[in-house]
Protein backbone atom coordinates (compact mmCIF):
# COMPACT_ATOMS: atom_id res chain seq x y z
CA UNK A 1 0.00 0.00 0.00
CA UNK A 2 1.36 3.22 -0.77
CA UNK A 3 2.44 6.07 1.42
CA UNK A 4 0.21 9.39 -0.08
CA UNK A 5 1.47 12.64 1.28
CA UNK A 6 0.34 16.25 0.07
CA UNK A 7 3.32 18.38 -0.28
CA UNK A 8 3.14 22.18 -1.15
CA UNK A 9 5.92 23.06 -3.51
CA UNK A 10 7.26 23.09 -6.98
CA UNK A 11 7.02 19.77 -8.41
CA UNK A 12 10.29 20.64 -10.24
CA UNK A 13 12.28 20.68 -6.68
CA UNK A 14 10.89 17.51 -5.32
CA UNK A 15 13.20 14.58 -4.62
CA UNK A 16 11.50 11.90 -5.76
CA UNK A 17 12.20 8.74 -8.47
CA UNK A 18 10.04 10.60 -11.00
CA UNK A 19 7.68 13.36 -11.16
CA UNK A 20 4.16 13.75 -13.66
CA UNK A 21 3.98 16.45 -16.09
CA UNK A 22 0.16 17.59 -16.87
CA UNK A 23 1.24 17.96 -20.54
CA UNK A 24 -0.79 19.04 -23.91
CA UNK A 25 -0.83 15.72 -26.30
CA UNK A 26 1.97 17.01 -28.48
CA UNK A 27 4.38 16.52 -25.35
CA UNK A 28 6.13 19.40 -26.75
CA UNK A 29 5.72 21.75 -23.93
CA UNK A 30 3.33 24.52 -23.03
CA UNK A 31 2.55 26.55 -20.05
CA UNK A 32 1.81 26.19 -15.92
CA UNK A 33 3.32 23.39 -14.87
CA UNK A 34 4.55 21.70 -18.72
CA UNK A 35 6.12 24.82 -18.77
CA UNK A 36 8.23 24.73 -15.71
CA UNK A 37 8.95 21.22 -16.07
CA UNK A 38 10.37 21.59 -19.40
CA UNK A 39 12.48 24.88 -18.61
CA UNK A 40 14.25 22.49 -15.60
CA UNK A 41 14.60 19.43 -17.85
CA UNK A 42 16.09 21.71 -20.62
CA UNK A 43 15.12 21.54 -24.27
CA UNK A 44 15.90 17.61 -24.70
CA UNK A 45 12.86 16.96 -23.44
CA UNK A 46 11.18 18.31 -26.05
CA UNK A 47 12.85 16.91 -28.67
CA UNK A 48 12.34 13.10 -26.54
CA UNK A 49 8.13 13.98 -26.01
CA UNK A 50 8.24 14.83 -30.09
CA UNK A 51 9.85 11.03 -30.42
CA UNK A 52 6.81 9.31 -29.02
CA UNK A 53 3.89 11.99 -29.10
CA UNK A 54 0.99 12.36 -29.50
CA UNK A 55 -0.61 11.53 -25.96
CA UNK A 56 -4.06 10.87 -26.00
CA UNK A 57 -5.70 12.31 -23.11
CA UNK A 58 -6.06 10.09 -20.05
CA UNK A 59 -2.87 8.04 -20.80
CA UNK A 60 0.75 8.72 -19.92
CA UNK A 61 4.24 8.10 -21.50
CA UNK A 62 7.21 8.15 -19.93
CA UNK A 63 10.89 10.30 -21.23
CA UNK A 64 14.18 10.63 -19.23
CA UNK A 65 14.35 13.33 -16.59
CA UNK A 66 17.53 15.13 -18.66
CA UNK A 67 18.36 18.22 -16.85
CA UNK A 68 16.02 18.03 -13.82
CA UNK A 69 18.11 17.44 -10.18
CA UNK A 70 18.80 13.77 -9.57
CA UNK A 71 17.70 11.83 -8.30
CA UNK A 72 14.54 12.36 -11.09
CA UNK A 73 14.52 9.46 -13.37
CA UNK A 74 11.87 9.86 -15.30
CA UNK A 75 9.08 12.25 -15.87
CA UNK A 76 5.62 10.69 -16.54
CA UNK A 77 3.44 12.99 -19.01
CA UNK A 78 0.17 12.77 -19.50
CA UNK A 79 -2.67 14.73 -20.77
CA UNK A 80 -5.56 15.33 -18.77
CA UNK A 81 -9.50 16.83 -19.99
CA UNK A 82 -10.61 20.03 -20.69
CA UNK A 83 -13.26 20.82 -18.24
CA UNK A 84 -16.58 20.44 -20.37
CA UNK A 85 -19.39 21.20 -17.70
CA UNK A 86 -18.77 17.38 -16.34
CA UNK A 87 -21.14 15.67 -19.04
CA UNK A 88 -18.32 14.81 -21.32
CA UNK A 89 -16.28 11.99 -18.79
CA UNK A 90 -13.84 14.48 -17.77
CA UNK A 91 -14.24 12.71 -14.29
CA UNK A 92 -13.10 9.37 -15.96
CA UNK A 93 -10.18 11.06 -17.94
CA UNK A 94 -9.17 12.45 -15.26
CA UNK A 95 -9.34 8.73 -12.78
CA UNK A 96 -7.55 7.39 -16.12
CA UNK A 97 -4.32 10.08 -15.83
CA UNK A 98 -3.74 9.07 -12.37
CA UNK A 99 -4.24 5.10 -13.04
CA UNK A 100 -2.15 5.40 -15.90
CA UNK A 101 0.94 7.37 -14.64
CA UNK A 102 1.00 4.85 -11.68
CA UNK A 103 1.13 1.81 -13.99
CA UNK A 104 4.21 3.38 -16.22
CA UNK A 105 5.51 3.94 -12.68
CA UNK A 106 5.40 0.30 -12.03
CA UNK A 107 6.69 -0.67 -15.66
CA UNK A 108 9.89 1.60 -15.00
CA UNK A 109 10.46 0.38 -11.62
CA UNK A 110 9.37 3.61 -10.28
CA UNK A 111 9.48 4.35 -5.82
CA UNK A 112 8.63 7.84 -5.18
CA UNK A 113 6.72 9.53 -7.33
CA UNK A 114 5.44 13.37 -7.45
CA UNK A 115 2.04 14.16 -9.12
CA UNK A 116 0.71 17.81 -9.74
CA UNK A 117 -3.13 18.80 -9.92
CA UNK A 118 -3.62 17.58 -13.29
CA UNK A 119 -6.41 19.87 -14.98
CA UNK A 120 -6.96 21.93 -12.41
CA UNK A 121 -5.10 24.92 -14.10
CA UNK A 122 -5.50 25.72 -17.75
CA UNK A 123 -7.84 23.04 -18.39
CA UNK A 124 -10.38 24.43 -15.50
CA UNK A 125 -11.25 21.14 -13.84
CA UNK A 126 -12.88 22.11 -10.76
CA UNK A 127 -9.99 21.67 -8.20
CA UNK A 128 -12.38 20.37 -5.22
CA UNK A 129 -13.76 17.60 -7.58
CA UNK A 130 -10.27 17.05 -8.88
CA UNK A 131 -8.87 16.60 -5.85
CA UNK A 132 -11.44 13.93 -4.50
CA UNK A 133 -10.67 11.56 -7.87
CA UNK A 134 -7.04 12.35 -7.43
CA UNK A 135 -7.00 10.74 -3.57
CA UNK A 136 -9.63 7.97 -4.40
CA UNK A 137 -7.88 7.23 -7.84
CA UNK A 138 -4.07 6.46 -6.30
CA UNK A 139 -6.20 5.07 -2.99
CA UNK A 140 -7.58 2.42 -5.09
CA UNK A 141 -4.60 1.98 -7.79
CA UNK A 142 -3.01 -1.36 -7.29
CA UNK A 143 1.04 -0.23 -7.56
CA UNK A 144 4.33 -1.26 -6.29
CA UNK A 145 4.87 2.90 -5.93
CA UNK A 146 6.16 3.24 -2.09
CA UNK A 147 5.02 7.39 -2.17
CA UNK A 148 3.49 8.98 -3.87
CA UNK A 149 3.57 12.78 -3.38
CA UNK A 150 0.16 15.10 -4.36
CA UNK A 151 1.56 18.57 -5.21
CA UNK A 152 0.13 21.41 -4.97
CA UNK A 153 1.07 24.67 -5.85
CA UNK A 154 -0.93 26.73 -3.94
CA UNK A 155 -2.62 26.91 -0.71
CA UNK A 156 -5.77 26.23 -1.73
CA UNK A 157 -5.10 23.07 -3.73
CA UNK A 158 -2.70 22.17 -0.51
CA UNK A 159 -6.01 22.26 1.42
CA UNK A 160 -8.51 20.53 -0.70
CA UNK A 161 -5.79 17.45 -1.33
CA UNK A 162 -5.32 17.63 2.45
CA UNK A 163 -9.16 17.32 3.36
CA UNK A 164 -9.88 14.72 0.30
CA UNK A 165 -6.75 13.01 2.08
CA UNK A 166 -9.00 12.73 5.39
CA UNK A 167 -12.00 11.80 4.30
N1 LIG B 1 4.83 22.70 -9.66
C1 LIG B 1 3.68 22.09 -9.27
N2 LIG B 1 2.45 22.42 -9.72
C2 LIG B 1 2.39 23.44 -10.60
C3 LIG B 1 3.54 24.14 -11.08
C4 LIG B 1 4.79 23.72 -10.56
N3 LIG B 1 5.94 24.32 -10.95
N4 LIG B 1 3.12 25.09 -11.96
C5 LIG B 1 1.77 25.02 -12.03
N5 LIG B 1 1.32 24.03 -11.21
C6 LIG B 1 -0.05 23.61 -10.95
C7 LIG B 1 -1.14 24.60 -11.25
O1 LIG B 1 -1.24 25.58 -10.22
C8 LIG B 1 -2.34 23.66 -11.28
O2 LIG B 1 -2.81 23.43 -9.95
O3 LIG B 1 -0.35 22.50 -11.80
C9 LIG B 1 -1.76 22.35 -11.83
C10 LIG B 1 -2.16 22.05 -13.27
O4 LIG B 1 -2.25 23.26 -13.98
P1 LIG B 1 -1.66 23.39 -15.50
O5 LIG B 1 -0.20 23.38 -15.45
O6 LIG B 1 -2.34 24.57 -16.12
O7 LIG B 1 -2.13 22.04 -16.22
P2 LIG B 1 -3.55 21.60 -16.78
O8 LIG B 1 -4.67 22.32 -16.10
O9 LIG B 1 -3.54 20.11 -16.76
O10 LIG B 1 -3.53 22.11 -18.29
C11 LIG B 1 -2.63 21.49 -19.19
O11 LIG B 1 -1.80 23.57 -19.98
O12 LIG B 1 0.39 24.19 -19.83
C12 LIG B 1 -0.55 23.68 -20.67
O13 LIG B 1 0.68 22.26 -22.17
C13 LIG B 1 -0.22 22.27 -21.10
O14 LIG B 1 -1.98 22.24 -22.73
C14 LIG B 1 -1.60 21.76 -21.45
C15 LIG B 1 -2.48 22.39 -20.38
Amino acid sequence: MALIEVVQGDITRQDVDAIVNAANESLMGGGGVDGAIHRAAGRRLAEAGAAIGPCRRGDAMATPAFDLDPPVTHVIHTVGPAWRGGEHGEAEVLASCYRRCLEVADELGVRTIAIPAISTGVYGFPAERAARIAVATVRSSPTAVERIRLIAFDRGTHDLLTAALAE
